[in-house]
């Protein structure tokens, strides 16, 4: 493995972070209250990064200094020991998901060393993104889903009607979805959770092949973490709007507001990608409470080495 930085050990203590934020989640699973559920996880994962050996700071986090007490941008985690990096972090991917105690909500997190992750504001983003096999350039965000899909179908040699794309269930991707069906590809509609959307395409097992459409900046960053460890192209685009989402992302540095982000630049360097399942759902399974010991399962992967890993944790209480 060439000189890591992140793996083994923070890889390992990254791991305990977003199950200490998912447990804490889970507590609220289906208690209607989507609040109380995304702060039990920003308090244990705040918590539980402060334990780790290194000076952590985090660039997409839970809102900027003045919204969000806890987690926000900029605010240094860690022991202040170790080495320096920044730190992508959803506590809970999937708030509703959890109040309602539907599947698939998450604990997730990405890190890098200082630099390696775009500082993106919490905006919308425009994504698309298909995982490993593919030649280079086969999807853009400026051809229609139709055109992507009908090309993804021609490379793959297999008929349009037999590739899958997954989409947000919103109204505002109608057209995203009219263009698709247009050429008889399938939809699988998700009501929530695109960072899970996107890591579907790498697995053959989803039969999901594209994800596209628009969702969280935050969550697309962490998405492009997740593909780096996996391989898969993805290309995202920030929207605004109103003026003060265009302020929100100058104020993190974004000076082009009109870019075409490729995965590499949203995620440019060396990176490792943990998500804690805090419902049951595809990639991972719900956190389970039993007398004398709780049980997480994790999906950890990492650039460095190519590593996918599943880990079941049994917490003694
Ligand atoms: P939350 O965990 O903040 O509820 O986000 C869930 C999510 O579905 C994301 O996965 C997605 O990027 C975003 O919300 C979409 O936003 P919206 O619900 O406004 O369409």
């Amino acid at each position: 493995m060439a000189d890591s930085i992140l793996v083994p050990h923070l890889a390992d203590a990254m791991v305990r972070v977003t199950e200490a934020a998912a447990i804490a989640a889970s507590k609220l699973a289906g208690m209607g209250d989507e609040k109380a559920a995304d702060q039990a996880a920003v308090d244990a994962m705040r918590t539980a990064f402060n334990a780790v050996d290194f000076q952590g700071r985090i660039v997409i986090g839970e809102g900027e200094r003045d919204e969000a007490p806890m987690l926000f941008i900029g605010e240094e985690v860690g022991t202040g020991k170790g080495p320096a990096i920044d730190i992508a972090l959803d506590p809970l991917e999937g708030t509703t998901l959890t109040a309602k105690a539907m599947a698939n909500a998450l604990a997730v997190l990405a890190i890098a060393p200082r630099g390696g992750l775009l500082h993106a504001p919490d905006t919308y983003m425009d994504k698309i993104a298909i995982g490993p096999g593919y030649p280079d350039g086969v999807i853009d965000l400026d051809a229609s889903p139709a055109e992507n899909i009908k090309e993804m179908a021609k490379v793959a040699g297999r008929p349009v009607e037999a590739m899958t794309a997954c989409v947000l269930d919103r109204p505002r991707h109608a057209e995203i979805i009219d263009s698709l069906r247009s050429v008889g590809a399938r939809i699988c509609l998700i009501s929530d959770g695109d960072v899970a959307g996107v890591i579907n395409t790498t697995n053959p097992d989803t039969g999901v092949d594209l994800y596209i459409g628009q969702g969280g900046a935050p969550e697309g960053v962490l998405a492009a973490a997740a593909l780096k460890c996996v391989g898969g192209q993805m290309q995202g685009r920030l929207v605004f709007r109103n003026d003060d989402e265009r302020a929100r992302a100058r104020r993190v540095g974004v000076t082009d507001l009109d870019r075409k982000y490729q995965l590499d630049e949203m995620a440019s360097s060396e990176t490792v990608f943990c998500a804690t399942g805090v419902t049951k759902g595809g990639l991972v399974d719900g956190v389970v409470t039993k007398p004398g010991v709780t049980i997480t399962d994790t999906l950890v992967m990492s650039s460095a080495d190519g590593m996918v890993r599943k880990i079941l944790s049994r917490h003694r209480t």
